[in-house]
């Protein structure tokens, strides 16, 4: 049976980590599109192209073969037929990646990309910013999760080993930009239902995601 779930909200708000046990616990796939906006930024980077000229990222994100992996207990990302898993979540990359997806282009390219992997997958969890809004607008179920930037920033410098306050402020930064963009900003679609993860533990969360999506 088809089962398509959007999830999207800011860094930090659990997604990843919920969006991959929910696909494993509905016996889906999950597409973390965040990856792909990283994985197009490592060949953008790759290239040194200028950041400041929209046309000559444009011009290298359509040229850049990706491979994407929707194994939710082992994703792993390719480009130009490199393996970039460590590469993407580093600094470099996720300093420029709200650059390279805020150019029109690229994310025309992408979201085409990602609506031909949901096409060929009747059950998948997908993990964003517009998902709800632009990719998969008539998902099954739509979530936007959040949790306070001080919640958010001590997760993810969990994660990567890295202080907490310079964290918090690359959280701030990007939740700015991603926010303000002309092209799909990062929003709560109307349709969508908020879960506030602020001081909840992830079983707890994807419970709540799993009762949703039996009612
Ligand atoms: O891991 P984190 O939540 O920090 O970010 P991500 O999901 O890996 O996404 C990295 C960046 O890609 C975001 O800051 C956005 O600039 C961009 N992005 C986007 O524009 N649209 C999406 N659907 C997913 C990511």
């Amino acid at each position: 049976e088809r089962c398509v779930v959007a999830v999207d909200g800011p860094s930090g708000s659990g997604k990843s980590t919920v969006s991959r046990r929910l696909a494993t616990a509905v016996d889906g796939v999950y597409l973390d599109t965040g990856a792909m906006y990283r994985a197009v930024t490592w060949a953008v980077l790759q290239a040194g192209a200028d950041l400041a000229d929209p046309d000559a990222i444009a011009k290298i994100a359509l040229e850049t073969e990706l491979s994407i992996g929707t194994d939710p207990t082992s994703p792993h990302f390719a480009a130009n037929g490199t393996n970039v898993d460590a590469q993407i979540r580093g600094s470099e990359v996720t300093g420029a990646v709200s650059a390279v997806a805020a150019v029109p282009p690229v994310r025309k390219h992408l979201v085409a990309l990602q609506q031909a992997i949901i096409a060929a997958h009747p059950r998948i969890i997908v993990e964003g910013r517009d998902i709800a809004s632009v990719v998969a607008p008539d998902a099954d179920l739509k979530v936007y999760l959040t949790a306070s930037a001080a919640a958010r920033a001590s997760r993810r410098s969990a994660e990567n080993a890295t202080d907490v306050a310079a964290t918090e402020a690359d959280l701030a930064r990007r939740d700015r930009l991603d926010s303000s963009r002309a092209t799909d900003p990062l929003r709560q679609a109307s349709d969508a239902i908020e879960v506030d993860t602020t001081g909840m533990g992830i079983d707890e969360v994807v419970q709540q995601l799993l009762s949703l999506l039996d009612s």
